[in-house]
């Protein structure tokens, strides 16, 4: 029988998974199949039939056709099309949340919470499509006039990982369809039933209000179309979010064909937890950023950093408090529930094999550190002690939730052991002294992409640039002036005068 959540939003036990434009879904029914496994019970939700490479031939085809009419499309006018997607975001908020929720397993709050992503990044894009500024500078000639002025960079490829299966789509294909271009976008195997909804989903509200194609979609059975799709040269931006493994190879074959990337790669993000910080604030905001979506969020707390004289404490209340969220563990799409499982069998294993890794390595499991004996892939949040930052497991990022505590005396060493792995995407600092806090955000604090004060390190809102540096890949996503990724920039100098001086002062006379 299709799942209720399913039949919601229309979707049935088969769909195709290729979006070809002009109303099509592919008929393809020989490129293999992806099943859509619910994590909660390791049944199949649905099968999506995978794209053949006929079907990517004909999209990137007609996104380029697309494209053509788009670039000339004015901005505020591109900015209406998402402002319908966004409205139609809102009204299948429930219903795309729960299905975010069934398919991945993060919580129901959280599945809306992804689906309020699409939407607010929308509404973001709506307002950014008449403020796609250039600035002019005074040409150094005279009677010379000199601007620069952005224009659509052509097609963008999005790969998409699990973990935020619809909001990181939204936030490059929203943001890139104002600035001009069309997204192909390529979902991750594991979520490709929420890929097919949201597409749906804005494609009959651009349908509906008179748009044209901007979005398509293929799935991959395999390795292969994704593949061609990354050294593809009509395709000048690669978005790819996933692991570091991944995301370097990705970087590498795009930068050799001189595209662009934009990397969303793994983060091993610590809190430092100084003998100010109010704990009221700090045990919440350390217990929703290690186990909030099973720790399976790039920004999920993975190391805490906390000042020797409160470590006791804050370790004691850090235990009861993961003994509150073991109760609440289950099926995500019961809002009561604030954990649900891992999303495959592999992330289980991965959990189990950093548990043994860490207690080879001399660290203690203060709580949690196991499967549970139930269908589904469900563990409990793990934290271990006694392992120092430069333990190789510390070092590494496991999809799972698992929260390496730490003692320091100093809030120097603290922020050195901080930086000292090789990610760099998001950072925080619990504290009431304003000293310790600045110094936290100063050039010498924090070096990643995101550095945060009384709050924790996930959850990031949209209006800011989301990304991080070192291997966390160097993208910036989402809000401030990361559109400017999805543009070409044009400079121009115009000379109204009658005479051709030459800059520099450069004489060249004939
Ligand atoms: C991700 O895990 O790939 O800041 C994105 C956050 C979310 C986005 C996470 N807004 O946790």
């Amino acid at each position: 029988m299709t799942h209720p959540v399913l039949t919601a939003l229309g979707l049935n036990a088969a769909e195709s998974g290729t979006y070809l434009g002009n109303g099509e879904w592919s008929g393809t029914r020989d490129a293999g199949v992806l099943e859509s496994v619910n994590p909660t019970n390791g049944e199949v939700l649905a099968k999506v039939h995978a794209s053949s490479q006929s079907d990517y031939d004909t999209i990137v085809e007609r996104a380029q056709a697309a494209f053509k009419v788009w670039r000339t499309t004015p901005a505020p006018r591109r900015g209406e099309a998402i402002r319908l997607c966004a409205d139609a975001l809102r009204r299948h908020k429930d219903a795309l949340g729960s299905l975010v929720a069934l398919e991945m397993g993060k919580s129901k709050p959280e599945g809306d919470g992804e689906v309020q992503e699409m939407i607010d990044i929308g509404d973001f894009a709506v307002g950014l499509s008449r403020q796609l500024y250039g600035l002019t500078m005074h040409s150094e000639r005279p009677g010379h006039r000199m601007y620069e002025q952005w224009h659509p960079l052509g097609l963008v490829g999005v790969i998409s990982a699990f973990n935020f299966p619809v909001a990181v789509w939204a936030w490059n294909s929203f943001i890139a369809a104002i600035c001009g271009d069309i997204t192909i976008w390529k979902p991750s195997p594991k979520t490709p039933l929420s890929a097919v909804a949201s597409m749906k989903i804005c494609n009959e509200a651009l349908k509906a209000g008179g748009f044209p194609d901007i979005f398509f979609l293929f799935n991959d059975a395999g390795t292969e179309l994704a593949s061609s799709f990354v050294d593809d040269k009509r395709i000048p931006l690669i978005s790819f979010t996933g692991s570091t493994k991944v995301g370097r190879i990705v970087g590498e074959r795009v930068a050799r064909r001189m595209g662009r990337s934009l990397l969303e790669l793994g983060g091993n993000n610590a809190i430092i937890v100084d003998p100010t910080a109010d704990l009221k604030l700090a045990i919440p905001a350390i217990v929703f950023g290690a186990v909030g979506t099973a720790g399976q969020r790039c920004t999920t707390t993975r190391r805490l950093f906390v000042h020797e004289s409160i470590y006791d404490d804050v370790l004691a209340k850090l235990v009861t408090a993961y003994k509150q969220v073991e109760k609440k563990i289950g099926d995500p799409t019961d809002p009561a529930n604030l954990m649900g499982p891992l999303n495959s069998r592999d992330a289980v294993q991965a959990y189990l094999d950093a548990i043994e890794q860490a207690k080879a390595a001399g660290g203690k499991v203060e709580t949690g550190g196991a499967a549970i004996e139930r269908a589904g892939n469900f563990v409990l949040p793990a934290i271990v002690t006694g392992l120092s930052n430069d333990a190789d497991i510390v070092q590494h990022e496991t999809f799972a939730p698992i929260l390496y505590v730490m003692k320091y005396r100093d809030l120097a060493d603290a922020i050195h052991m901080q930086n000292d792995v090789p990610q760099g995407l998001s950072s925080a600092i619990f504290t009431q002294n304003l000293k310790a806090a600045e110094a936290f955000l100063s050039a010498a604090g924090s070096d990643c992409g995101i550095a945060n004060v009384n709050i924790g390190t996930s959850g990031a809102e949209i209006g800011g640039a989301f990304g991080g540096e070192k291997e966390t890949g160097g993208g910036r996503e989402s809000g401030s002036d990361a559109w400017r990724a999805y543009m070409r920039r044009q400079t121009n100098t115009i000379n109204y005068s009658d005479a051709l001086p030459l800059a520099q002062g450069i004489k060249f006379d004939l």
